[in-house]
């Protein structure tokens, strides 16, 4: 059997943070002691303007990554940031996928599964967001477009430390709500299976984060969920305080 794989709690800024906030990020990296760092992995992700600073407060305690990239490595598209950037900056993640960039900017899981290629080609790990709104929940297609979402993102040939699933109901992000435990349990177990029969023994040592709604209050109960390998956070990693408190349903 294949050990669990270590937990990764993220921080997403999305579009959040000028020069000042990087002090939450120095913040963070005064607070994670060595006995909280053995047992989890921190990353922050800021907009792409902060990531080479974010880099340098992390001083190499936490992770630092993008948001997006774009699928080539260079070349005329103004306004894209490139996977090869993020990395020339410090990066070691970054996100694709996510449903805000779905939703505002119409991805495609095509499109998405090239973001990701281009992240690991760049030496980038791709932390891969797939999950159902509201809507498709309620028609009892939460699993039909979870699968979907991941048979189409998922790069191939990746191995189980190249990518990161990251599970985040699109009604649960940023309202306060969240699924039952019972339901993340489902949904986790399936995503574990299909990257089984996607990516062979690799799949069991992908982690799969949750994400929506996350904060210290519910981490170590949504944390202590079979097949929870981490935390995908939004509106809580926006300060050391909120983020170290997510972070500590690993101590
Ligand atoms: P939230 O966002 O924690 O603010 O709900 C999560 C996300 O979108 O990654």
């Amino acid at each position: 059997m294949t050990a669990k794989p270590r937990p990764l709690v993220a921080g997403n800024w999305k579009m959040n943070g000028l020069k000042a906030a990087l002090g939450e990020i120095e913040a963070m990296a005064r607070g994670c002691d060595a006995a909280l760092r053995a047992r989890v992995d921190l990353l922050i992700c800021p907009p792409a303007t902060l990531a080479g600073a974010a880099v340098g407060a992390a001083g190499g305690l936490i992770a630092i990554g993008g948001q997006d990239c774009h699928p080539k490595a260079a070349g005329a598209h103004t306004g894209d940031v490139s996977a090869d950037m993020l990395k020339d900056l410090g990066a070691a993640y970054v996100i694709v996928g996510h449903s805000e960039r779905r939703a505002d900017h119409g991805e495609t899981s095509a499109l998405v599964r090239a973001k990701a290629q281009a992240g690991l080609r760049a030496g980038l790990v791709a932390i891969i967001c797939v999950g159902e709104t509201e809507g498709e929940r309620k028609a009892g297609r939460t699993l039909e477009i979870v699968g979907a979402q991941l048979r189409d993102s998922l790069p191939e040939g990746a191995s189980a430390t190249q990518v990161v699933i990251a599970y985040e109901p699109v009604w649960a992000i940023g309202t306060g709500l969240t699924p039952t435990a019972a339901d993340v349990a489902q949904v986790h177990a399936f995503i574990r299976a299909q990257l089984g029969q996607a990516m062979g023994a690799q799949g069991a040592g992908v982690r799969i984060l949750y994400g929506g709604s996350v904060k210290p209050s519910n981490a170590v109960e949504l944390m202590g969920v079979a097949n929870v390998d981490g935390a995908l956070v939004g509106g809580a990693s926006l300060t050391a305080t909120d983020f170290l408190g997510v972070a500590a349903a690993y101590r």
